[in-house]
């Protein structure tokens, strides 16, 4: 059986740790970190995941400020507030939530925030930095930087050499997951939807990171045994065994079948998703701390 990679106790670590960073930065004068968590619209998901961004900002000792924005809102509204929270010094840190509505252009909206408080890593600047291999001045996107502690946690920090296939070629997570760990040395190959014979290649997978959006697609013969299984998907289904017109959360792997296989596999939820927000906790950070110099 595989051994579990607990991720809401290694994002409680990371939290603790930006809380006493935090108190510490304060106390010697520096600057209260500041987030500004902006959502556009009503989608009930995004609204969870705004809420516990800034719950745990406020927990860290941050500064957070929640702008929830009506579906209406326009672009040039948008853009003049994202304007205004540059200019702000209290502000570290700009997150806007996607997905957008429709008639924002959301390309326009990322690269409008400065690349110095793009605590998601969503601008061309860090993206650029990642994929050069300049982590060191990057601010890395908040699920793949989360992704690689918990690989760094089940495997060792050494990857280099191991086989690595990540489903999925998002901005958001499947290209910066391939970089983080091409920069670690590992071979990687990057497969998506029109990928030729999927359960061969996640076979070859020593890291195998599922980042796809499809509810337990990867079944337990496309693990590699002693993998370990990093499962980003979070999807809702029906849980008709609950009652009726009930749900439950999945990941995008099948995870009674792979951790029969499996080294290490991370659960959904209690995986990848806390350690989401704890990565944006440690960016914010870092920009106030950068801010002050
Ligand atoms: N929507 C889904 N994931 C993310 C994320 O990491 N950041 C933002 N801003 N929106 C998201």
């Amino acid at each position: 059986m595989a051994k579990l990679i607990d991720g809401k106790s290694v994002a409680a670590d990371v939290v603790n740790k930006v809380k006493a960073m935090t108190a510490d930065l304060v106390a010697k004068n520096g600057p209260q970190p500041g987030i500004a968590v902006v959502i556009v619209g009503e989608d009930p998901a995004s609204q969870v995941y705004v809420a516990s961004k800034s719950r745990t900002a406020k927990e860290c000792g941050f500064l957070s400020v929640q702008h929830a924005l009506p579906a209406e809102t326009s672009e040039a509204a948008l853009l003049k507030l994202i304007d205004d929270l540059n200019r702000d010094a209290a502000i570290h840190g700009i997150l806007v939530q996607l997905p957008l509505p429709g008639h924002i252009d959301s390309g326009k909206v990322i690269q409008a925030i400065a690349p110095e408080k793009d605590v998601d890593g969503f601008h061309f600047i860090n993206v650029g930095k990642v994929g050069t291999g300049e982590l060191e001045t990057a601010f890395v996107p908040c699920t793949p930087a989360g992704s690689m502690l918990l690989i760094e946690r089940a495997r060792g920090k050494d990857l280099s050499g191991l086989n690595a296939v990540v489903l999925g070629r998002s901005n958001i997570v499947g290209k910066p997951m391939a970089n983080l760990l091409l920069a670690a040395n590992c071979t990687v190959t990057v497969a998506h939807s029109r990928t030729k014979d999927l359960p061969a290649l996640a076979r070859t997978a020593d890291i195998l990171v599922a980042a796809v959006g499809r509810p337990q697609m990867v079944k337990g013969d496309w693990i590699k045994p002693g993998a370990t299984v990093i499962d980003v998907g979070i999807n809702r289904i029906p849980a008709p065994e609950k009652g009726e017109g009930k749900t439950r959360l999945v990941g995008d792997v099948d995870f009674a079948e792979a951790e029969k296989l499996a080294g290490a596999i991370t659960p959904v939820p209690g995986g990848v998703g806390p350690m989401t927000i704890a990565m944006l906790m440690a960016n914010t950070l870092v920009s106030a701390y950068l801010a002050a110099g």
